[in-house]
């Protein structure tokens, strides 16, 4: 079994997942780049290779329940365990207002039902590392208790969007639970307001900073939290 840490990103082709997987590379971590397209996550595999992070592509559409049985298989093989698992594919179906049927169930696929199957597929070779970490990419837009209480917010919630993160906070609390026995720490991620193609150009933040707090929760130390939610180190409301 290998000595170095080993994680594995979804959705790392662009974004704030190819920024998490060359922080997570940069800290020494062995990554496993998770793309839905072979084309891309070779590509970033050949960037992240290229400033020094051992990186590994990995295909993996979330939403392919096959696809993430081979992905158990080859980081088993290749590695014997998975210490970091992020959680980080996503989609906003709905920004700009328009929603069907079709859309919500979609955004829902992605956002909620992909991270709940890749955490209980991962979650053996998560035991196997005895420090494993779960990171669940949500948004501030999951919570409740935020969009109560405030209207300054309100153009930003949209009902597939989040209501797929307030869902996606729900199976991180319960699957912590779940994995506790077993050493995993699962917390959910709120990255900011980030500059990608989801995020638009408006956004304040850079990708730099935005990956920071799944950075952080992806390299926990072992009295650190579990079924929380957090940016920068802050908690956040439900
Ligand atoms: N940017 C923000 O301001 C912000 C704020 C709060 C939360 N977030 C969350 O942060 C995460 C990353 O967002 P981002 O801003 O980096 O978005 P992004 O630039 O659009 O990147 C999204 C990534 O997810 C991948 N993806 C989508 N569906 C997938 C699937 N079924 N299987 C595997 N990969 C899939 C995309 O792959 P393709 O290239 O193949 O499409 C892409 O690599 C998301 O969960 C998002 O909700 C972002």
């Amino acid at each position: 079994m290998s000595q170095k840490k080993i994680a594995l990103v979804t959705g790392a082709n662009k974004g704030l997942g190819l920024e998490i997987a060359r922080q997570l590379g940069k800290a020494g971590v062995q990554v496993f780049v998770g793309a839905r397209d072979a084309e891309r996550g070779k590509k970033a595999e050949t960037e992240l290779r290229a400033e020094g992070v051992d990186a590994h592509f990995v295909k993996l559409d979330v939403e392919n329940q096959s696809e993430l049985d081979a992905a158990v298989k080859t980081i088993g093989e290749k590695a014997g365990k998975l210490d970091i698992l992020v959680n980080n594919a996503g989609i906003s179906s709905d920004w700009g207002g328009s929603i069907t049927r079709e859309s919500f169930a979609a955004t829902l696929n992605t956002n909620v039902i992909g991270p709940w199957a890749a955490t209980e597929a991962f979650a053996d070779l998560l035991a196997k590392s005895g420090h494993g970490r779960v990171v669940n990419h949500s948004s501030i837009l999951g919570s409740i208790e935020t969009l109560k209480s405030t209207d300054e917010m309100n153009d930003f919630f949209t009902y597939a969007y989040a209501s797929s993160k307030a869902a996606l906070n729900m199976v991180t609390v319960i699957q912590s639970k779940a994995l506790a026995a077993k050493g995993i720490k699962v917390n959910a991620a709120h990255p900011g307001w980030v500059k990608t193609d989801l995020g638009g150009a408006n956004a304040p933040l850079d990708v730099e900073t935005g990956a920071k707090t799944a950075v952080e929760l992806a390299l926990l130390n072992d009295d650190g939290p579990t079924g929380g939610y957090f940016h920068l180190g802050k908690k956040l409301p439900w």
